[in-house]
């Protein structure tokens, strides 16, 4: 009997991790074929703006040329509307009737797997295999033992255990010009810049003209966290990008040249942020004042902040790239309550400019005492 692994996804655009589970899960379940589906429309990702169809199988395509048992499936992308799994599972059944099918998902998926449509077919008709990714946190006992008692079937684990990358961060790399080697493949890669997929937007090329690739890593990081905490906090997550992308935008400007903008006393360290909101406001017209306020005081912070600036100020301090002694220590904290972490995250950056006895500006004090 036949064993056939069935990849889904929206893959926009496939990665390099892709690439890696299907070798992966091919070695493991000992399949004869795997088919990797993209999505028409995902369910899951009703609102979320994707290439096509035929770029996102064109890429695929690309990404699993010369791969021995992987067939890339047109089937859900043809089908258009929305894509449902249980009707493709259902579809491939009807082709291979005495074949064993493998359901391939991400962890972070199985949570909610029982309120998909006709879970019970899917769970039926093909085994359930779950993905790993490091530092995942969705491989908790409940929803395994939920699986178990809602259809009364086993998950199988694969061991292949993917790096942290997603497209999204795939695309904000693109869209922030940097390096994509060892990501995605070269010739998806040429792919994406011939047809000017995930296209720039005029934020985001202020942002590549302003900013050197250092910094641009920097805000690629902010941005990644601070989408992260926005749909944990219920906070809008294109604000929160678009707040995080421009946040550092006034790093490397002059602040003689823009004394009207800064408060009397401003030291050099805040008057970025200042700055920052400025260029947002009047060249950028950034109209958003919570946006424009999350710019305003990311560094310093301030009295009664909106969860936005909270995201924003947090998001710079604990993103990937930083690598100062407390890091681990305040993203720990954040981890575990976002609330009580942010505040020990006010104190810690007063101790540390204390410490450093430089000058402090008066709003992080405030900002402080607000929150002590
Ligand atoms: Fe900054
Ligand atoms: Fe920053």
């Amino acid at each position: 009997m036949k064993k056939i692994g069935i990849f889904g996804g929206s893959f926009n655009p496939v990665h390099n991790e892709h690439v890696k589970i299907a070798l992966g899960a091919i070695e493991e379940l000992k399949l004869d074929k795997l088919l990797v589906i993209p999505t028409y429309v995902s369910p899951h990702k009703q609102n979320a703006t994707v290439e096509s169809g035929e770029d996102r199988l064109n890429m695929l395509k690309l990404a699993f040329k010369g791969v021995e048992k992987v067939e890339v499936s047109d089937y859900e992308v043809n089908s258009k509307g929305v894509s449902y799994t249980y009707l493709t599972i259902l579809h491939f059944k009807s082709i291979y009737p005495n074949a064993t099918f493998y359901f391939i998902m991400g962890s972070d998926m199985l949570e909610n797997f029982p309120t998909w449509k006709n879970p019970e077919i899917i769970a039926q008709n093909a085994e359930l295999v779950l993905l790993n990714r490091k530092g995942d946190s969705h491989l908790n006992a409940p929803s395994i033992k939920k699986i178990k008692e809602l259809f009364n079937k086993e998950v199988i684990f694969l061991n292949t255990e993917g790096e942290n990358v997603s497209s999204t961060e795939v695309r904000l790399r693109i869209k922030l010009k940097l390096n994509l080697d060892g990501i995605i493949d070269s010739n998806v890669k040429d792919y994406i810049t011939l047809n000017n997929l995930y296209g720039l937007d005029k934020y985001y090329n202020y942002v590549c003209k302003v900013l050197p690739e250092k910094r641009r890593i920097h805000v690629l990081g902010v941005i990644l966290t601070a989408k992260k905490f926005a749909k944990l906090l219920g906070e809008n997550e294109k604000k929160a990008e678009l707040a995080s992308l421009l946040h550092d935008i006034a790093k490397y400007e002059d602040p003689s040249k823009y004394a009207s903008v800064l408060p009397s006393g401003c030291t050099s360290e805040v008057a970025h942020q200042f700055i920052g909101e400025y260029i947002a406001k009047s060249t950028l017209k950034i109209e958003d004042e919570d946006i424009l306020n999350a710019i305003k005081y990311h560094t310093t912070g301030r009295k009664n902040m909106s969860t936005l600036e909270k995201i924003v100020y947090i998001a710079d301090l604990i993103e990937p790239s930083r690598k100062y002694e407390m890091v681990t220590y305040l993203r720990e904290v954040i981890g575990n309550d976002f609330e009580s972490g942010f505040k020990i995250c006010v104190k810690e950056v007063l101790d540390f400019l204390k410490l450093g006895g430089g000058e402090i500006y008066y709003l992080t004090e405030e900002c402080y005492n607000y929150y002590k």
